[in-house]
């Protein structure tokens, strides 16, 4: 595992500024540096993913994993800020902290109730969520899939399915009803963007629909689980496409059934977690990377290893 540990700052990475070498001491913070944060976060492919981008953009940046012990969140990333850190992604479990620490949320961060990158200046932290457009980009570009019109059925109620239904309303779905396990969840989730544009478009389902739907989005974790929420087989045979935000080498649970039930299109999150990479990045840098080459790595990297993994 690395850890970025606060204090292997001291031996940490520094600078190598090919005018000054000889003139003068290399300065640590001249290199930006920024870093996903997590616990636990050995398994994140965000350094890989934003190396590849630094690199295609020829920016000059260094990213490394942050370990946070569970109750130490806002003290590691007031240390990373402290040292001269410009920026941090977010994962797993502190998504919510992230959101409670930031000076001013975005307003698709505060839909969400989730940050997932922070933004370090002068002016304060920042907290954006880029999970969403990463998915509608991900949809859109990649799989070619216009969403303006579509008629969507959301699976599950929790903070990866909260994070994505506004950037879907504004990208003019039709319609999205959330389903989930747990009904109440479905329905406290949609009490939440009672004051969201387009919100009449947005209904929680009491009954999995078996028909009427061209797109489904798992945002469940059950595929962690080699599961799949239960969903008619008639509804993915209907759909046009099925989309997982969990990846892995192997399609997950739910993927195989709309396969098995006639779904004409699947996908995986692996593109997801690129194209939020890369909203992140732009965040930060000002600059959109090319998504394409660095999804295209990384899957026939993950081809040949066996995990399933959240896309986030
Ligand atoms: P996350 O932040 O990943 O969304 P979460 O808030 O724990 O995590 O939510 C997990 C979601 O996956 C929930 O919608 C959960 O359904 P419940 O609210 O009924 O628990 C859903 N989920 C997890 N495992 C599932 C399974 N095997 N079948 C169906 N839904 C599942």
């Amino acid at each position: 595992m690395h850890a970025h540990a606060p204090d292997s700052q001291a031996g940490g990475p520094q600078a190598i500024d090919p005018q000054a070498a000889g003139s003068r001491a290399p300065d640590p913070k001249a290199i930006d540096r920024y870093a996903v944060v997590g616990h636990p976060i050995a398994h994140s492919r965000s350094p890989q993913i934003h190396a590849a981008f630094a690199a295609q953009t020829g920016q000059r940046l260094a990213y490394d994993r942050l370990l946070a012990p569970l109750d130490g969140f806002a003290a590691t990333v007031a240390d990373f800020r402290a040292q001269g850190g410009r920026g941090l992604n977010v994962t797993v479990p502190f998504k919510l902290e992230a959101a409670a620490l930031a000076d001013t949320l975005t307003p698709r961060a505060a839909a969400a109730g989730a940050v997932n990158t922070l933004v370090f200046s002068d002016e304060g932290v920042l907290g954006d969520n880029t999970d969403g457009v990463g998915l509608v980009r991900d949809l859109e570009g990649r799989l070619a899939c216009p969403l303006a019109g579509r008629r969507v059925l959301l699976l599950g109620a929790g903070g990866a399915a909260r994070g994505v239904v506004l950037p879907l309303l504004e990208a003019g779905v039709a319609s999205i009803g959330v389903f989930n396990r747990t009904r109440d969840r479905a329905r406290e989730l949609v009490a939440a963007f009672g004051q969201a544009p387009r919100t009449s478009a947005l209904a929680a389902l009491d009954d999995c629909p078996s028909s009427g739907i061209d797109l489904i989005i798992n945002a469940t974790s059950a595929g962690l689980h080699d599961s799949a929420p239960a969903v008619p087989h008639a509804c993915l045979a209907g759909a046009q496409l099925a989309y997982d935000m969990v990846y892995g080498a192997r399609p997950t649970a739910f993927l195989r059934e709309a396969g098995e039930a006639g779904c004409a299109r699947v996908s995986d999150g692996l593109g997801m977690l690129v194209e939020q990479a890369a909203e992140s990045f732009r965040l930060w840098r000002g600059v959109l990377p090319d998504t394409a080459p660095v999804y295209a790595r990384l899957r026939a990297e993950i081809d040949g290893t066996p995990a399933t993994t959240p896309a986030r």
